[in-house]
């Protein structure tokens, strides 16, 4: 069991990590509570799996709780079912200093931490990841939000949990395809910011395919230390905290081209995203040509999306996909910001790069399909 703590003054809480996390999860609620009841909120899939033990837990507790499952899937994370849940919180009278469970992954998480951001101006949640991408990543740093007709992500507040709580036994259940989708963010922290890591996952790629629950505890572990550290530093996104974006620009121009759908996960995108920003850093001269390669090395080694040619079905050109990299909101004033690295480990973020070299390595990318 590992606890990450995210120092952020009076918004500070902890991350507790491990396997059978869940199963004291009343004693770790119950100080949260002024009165004995939590409501939770989770996906049809993530409360067949683990709702039922979550709920069994509380009640040896003694802490009442009420709960509404959604379907599961991005479609989620909209208007209308934010209506819904904030609703359903309404009507069940929760007050400010009541406390509502996100249990499931980045879609629940997002979806019900902007539902209790606005919420009589603000009631306090707890987070309970269920996916590995949610456990690493969305969970931590207080990102909530919904995604609208014109964009994902595009409508949202910054809302700390109160608690979050990764249960790594959890992750048994996940489909392998969302398991790896996972598994590109895990990868990203290595990447931009710890290059032992890097060398860790290398090392442990098997025990990490396999689910090996103590390697998953350290994975999880280290990446959620990681993104607390940059979270205390930047809470709001001002400046470090982008690092957390590396591959996101290409991954947004992909996942929109794409369609958000089914054919490329978040993750898959991240993780082919972060091969083309080390492409594009080797050929900027930034990095040792041999990094672009022991990264796709070892993402073929996990059995992962590596390369623009991984992407079924038709995909835009070279232009047209640079173009949807300029629409991404970290773009500013019109100019499109990269992480970059001069190394594993040694991301860095700039306006300074030449289109012309982001068009080549597009280019080369698609040519290989
Ligand atoms: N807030 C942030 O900082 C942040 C960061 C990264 C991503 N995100 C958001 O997170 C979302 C993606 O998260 P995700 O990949 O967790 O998607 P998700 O919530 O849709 O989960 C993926 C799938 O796995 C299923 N699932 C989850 N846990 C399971 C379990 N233990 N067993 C079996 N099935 C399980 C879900 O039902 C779903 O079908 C996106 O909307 C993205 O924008 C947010």
């Amino acid at each position: 069991m590992k606890t990450v703590h995210v120092a952020l003054g009076a918004r500070a809480y902890d991350v507790q990590i491990g396997a059978g996390v869940l199963e004291n999860a009343g004693e770790m609620l119950l100080p949260l509570l002024p009165r004995k009841r939590v409501v939770i909120v989770s996906d049809d899939t993530v409360a067949k799996a683990h709702l039922g033990a979550l709920q069994a837990v509380l009640e040896t507790s003694g802490i009442a709780w009420e709960s509404l499952t959604l379907p599961p899937g991005e479609a989620t994370k909209c208007w209308r079912e934010l209506e819904h849940v904030v609703e359903w919180l309404l009507a069940r009278k929760v007050e400010r200093r009541d406390v509502v469970v996100a249990l499931g992954g980045g879609v629940i998480g997002d979806l019900v931490g902007f539902a209790a951001a606005i919420l009589r101006r603000g009631v306090r949640f707890v987070q309970i990841p269920t996916s590995l991408l949610a456990q690493v990543d969305s969970s931590v740093g207080g990102k909530t939000g919904i995604n609208s007709p014109s964009g994902k992500n595009l409508v949202g507040a910054f809302h700390q949990p109160s608690l979050v709580l990764a249960d790594i036994a959890v992750l048994d259940t996940l489909t392998d395809r969302d398991f790896l989708a996972g598994y590109g963010e895990v990868v990203k922290y290595g990447l931009l910011g710890d290059a032992t890591f890097f060398d860790w996952l290398e090392s442990n790629a098997d025990a990490i395919r396999r689910r090996d629950r103590a390697a998953l505890t350290h994975a999880v572990g280290r990446s959620v230390e990681m993104k607390a550290e940059i979270v205390a530093r930047d809470e709001t996104e001002q400046g470090d905290r982008a690092l957390l974006n590396l591959g996101h620009t290409f991954c947004h121009a992909l996942e929109s081209a794409t369609g958000y759908s089914d054919r490329l996960l978040h993750g898959e995108g991240v993780a082919i995203g972060c091969g083309l920003a080390f492409e594009l850093s080797s050929r900027l001269g930034l990095c040792a040509q041999e990094d672009p390669s022991r990264l796709r090395a070892h993402l073929k080694q996990m059995g992962m999306k590596v390369d623009l040619a991984d992407i079924p079905g038709d995909l835009p050109s070279a232009e047209a996909l640079y173009a949807l990299m300029g629409q991404d909101k970290k773009v500013l004033d019109g100019a499109i910001r990269f992480i970059l690295a001069r190394g594993i480990g040694q991301a860095f973020v700039t306006a300074d790069v030449p289109r012309e070299t982001v068009l080549a390595v597009l280019e080369d990318g698609l040519r290989r399909r």
